[in-house]
């Protein structure tokens, strides 16, 4: 346990103003995560190579793994910025077309740049608008792609769409992804992919699923850590997979949050003998309660027997 707390440490908050709200507390010294084999194939063409990120690799290969061979391929990249993910999803195959959206006009001018200098030829319509308003109905989005901003907005951009996107994939800070995977499983999803990737120093979680309505199966476990840990990920890097290296990262990282979180509650510490150990896998312990009331989510407080019972889990996977 010790030697993976080395390996993995995490370095002490040194961060832009620009990053330090999302990835707060995902900053890791883990070296970046190879390309796994079976991402592998060719940079897309009209991407710039340093443009097509490690995470880019991971968001491509699970939209495939969302896809069947009837859909028409049609993605909506949500967030899209500089639309570098959308030119790379069409480029390379993975997706026939893209909506590419952002709710401010600024990065949406950049994005039509680049694909006027990169890729003019490719079925890329750029949108302004918040969330999926600018996307008429269902038949327009195979994939709803929500990447780069906070799981609040994503999930309120979902609740406010007039459709429901048959696919969808997260990539939300991964502080964030229980709340996502928590979200998908209460709303009808199915988490059919996940991955877990280090990139410039921060590590990213991935969260694919398609819609098979509430009362099915799949979406029905509100097991505590499939919620914290995600289904796919925790099983898989059980036995070195090929998100183990970046899984490790971000379970040192979280531990890193929840021991910080109890040395400020006074009087308590990570041994704390007297502690009322919370042993109900309440999930609703770890998500928090959603507050949309001032436009974002607010959670309340973790109690010192919440953060013992996440404690237990995560150092049980490390
Ligand atoms: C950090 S960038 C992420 C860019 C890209 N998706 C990525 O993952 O690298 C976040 C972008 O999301 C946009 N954005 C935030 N909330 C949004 C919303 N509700 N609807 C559309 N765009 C949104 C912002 O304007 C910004 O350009």
């Amino acid at each position: 346990m010790m030697m993976m707390m080395h390996r993995f440490r995490v370095r002490p908050h040194k961060m832009t103003r620009v990053n330090s709200r999302w990835w707060r507390c995902m900053k890791t010294d883990a070296r970046p995560s190879p390309m796994p084999k079976h991402y592998k194939r060719p940079p897309p063409k009209h991407v710039p190579t340093a443009k097509w990120s490690t995470r880019f690799v991971a968001i491509d290969a699970l939209v495939a793994t969302t896809m069947t061979t009837q859909q028409e391929r049609r993605v909506v990249d949500v967030g899209c910025d500089h639309a570098w993910l959308s030119i790379g999803l069409v480029s390379c195959g993975t997706a026939r077309s893209a909506i590419a959206i952002d709710v401010n006009e600024k990065p949406l001018e950049g994005a039509r740049n680049n694909k006027r200098k990169h890729a003019d030829e490719l079925p890329i319509e750029f949108r302004l608008g918040s969330g999926l308003e600018p996307v008429a109905c269902a038949d327009e989005c195979n994939v709803a792609i929500f990447a780069g901003f906070g799981i609040s907005a994503m999930t309120a951009a979902l609740e406010q769409a007039t459709f429901k996107p048959k696919n969808i994939v997260l990539n939300p800070p991964a502080k964030h992804a229980p709340q996502a995977r928590r979200w998908l499983v209460d709303n009808g999803y199915a988490i059919v992919g996940e991955a877990c990737v280090v990139e410039g120093g921060v590590v990213n979680v991935v969260e694919a699923a398609t819609f098979v309505g509430v009362n099915d199966d799949r979406c029905t476990s509100t097991n505590y850590d499939d919620i914290l840990l995600g289904p796919l990920l925790r099983r898989e890097t059980a036995s070195s997979g090929i998100h183990f290296d970046a899984f490790q990262a971000l379970l040192a990282a979280r531990l890193r949050g929840v021991d910080d979180a109890i040395r400020r509650i006074p009087g308590r510490g990570v041994d704390d003998a007297n502690a009322n150990a919370n042993d109900d896998d309440d999930v609703e312990s770890l998500v928090g309660t959603m507050d949309r009331s001032r436009d974002h989510t607010r959670r309340r407080q973790k109690s010192h027997a919440e953060l013992l019972r996440e404690r237990r889990s995560l150092l049980a996977h490390l």
